[in-house]
C-alpha cells in the first residue's frame, strides 16, 4: 500500500501537465487587506496561492512533503520569471526580496520559526497540532489566511473522506483563540468549506 506521502506524489505527478489552477477564492477576495512582507504557504502543494503572492511582489516560503509538487511548483514559478530557489531548512529562508523558496519537509515533524510571517497560509489542509505554532509564527499584525473543508463536505463529492482531515461546524472560528478574527465564513452550497482571516494583535 502507498504512503500517504507517496499517494500526495502520484496526485501531483498526475496533474503536472494540466494548466496551473487559480488560487484560492479567500486569498484574491481579501487580498487588499493583507498586510506586505514575507509569507508562509503550508501544504501549498503545486503553489497557486504561492505564485499569486510571488507575482505581486512578495517573498513566500512554500512548504509541502510533496517532492512531485515542489517540482511543479519550481517549473511554473520559472516559466513566469519568478526567482525560486531550494532551501533545506525553513529558517534558512532569507524574506529579503519577492521569490519563492521551496521546502521539502513533513509539517507533522516541523518546528516554525516565531515572530517571522506577515502572513500565513494554510488552505485545504488541517493538522490541528500545527495551530499553536502558527499563532507564535505570525508577526505582529501579521494574517493568518485559513480555508478547508467541513465536515459538511461529506454530503457532497470530493474532496477529504476521513473526518479526522474535515473541520467540525464552527471549529475554524474558535481555533485560533489568541487572533482577532476579521473574516469567517462557513459555505454549505456545492461544498462543504470553512475560511478564516484572523489577525495577531499582540
Ligand atoms: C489539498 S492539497 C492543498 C494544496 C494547496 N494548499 C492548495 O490550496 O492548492 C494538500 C497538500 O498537503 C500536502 N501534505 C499533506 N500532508 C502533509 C504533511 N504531513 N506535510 C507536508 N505536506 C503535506 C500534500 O502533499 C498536498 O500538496
Amino acid at each position: 500500500m502507498l504512503s500517504r506521502q507517496a499517494e500526495w506524489d502520484a496526485k501531483h505527478s498526475s496533474a503536472a501537465t494540466q494548466p496551473a489552477e487559480k488560487p484560492a477564492g479567500i486569498l484574491t477576495e481579501l487580498w487588499p487587506l493583507l498586510p506586505a512582507g514575507t509569507a508562509l504557504d503550508l501544504a501549498c502543494g503545486r503553489g497557486r496561492n504561492a505564485l499569486f503572492l510571488a507575482e505581486h511582489g512578495r517573498h513566500v516560503t512554500a512548504v509541502d512533503w510533496s517532492a512531485a509538487a515542489l517540482d511543479i511548483l519550481e517549473h511554473r514559478a520559472q516559466a513566469l520569471n519568478i526567482p525560486v530557489r531550494r532551501v533545506q531548512r525553513i529558517d534558512e529562508a532569507r524574506q529579503l526580496r519577492a521569490g519563492i523558496d521551496l521546502l521539502l519537509a513533513n509539517l507533522e515533524s516541523i518546528a516554525l520559526p516565531a515572530n517571522r510571517y506577515n502572513l500565513i497560509l494554510c488552505i485545504r489542509y488541517l493538522q490541528r497540532s500545527l495551530f499553536p505554532q502558527i499563532c507564535r509564527a505570525l508577526r505582529p499584525e501579521g494574517i493568518l489566511l485559513f480555508e478547508t473543508y467541513t465536515k459538511a463536505q461529506l454530503d457532497f463529492s470530493g474532496g477529504p473522506r476521513n473526518p479526522a482531515h474535515l473541520l467540525d461546524k464552527g471549529e475554524l472560528r474558535r481555533a485560533f483563540p489568541e487572533l482577532e478574527t476579521v473574516f469567517y465564513r462557513a459555505l454549505r452550497a456545492e461544498q462543504g468549506i470553512a475560511s478564516l482571516a484572523a489577525k495577531k494583535t499582540r
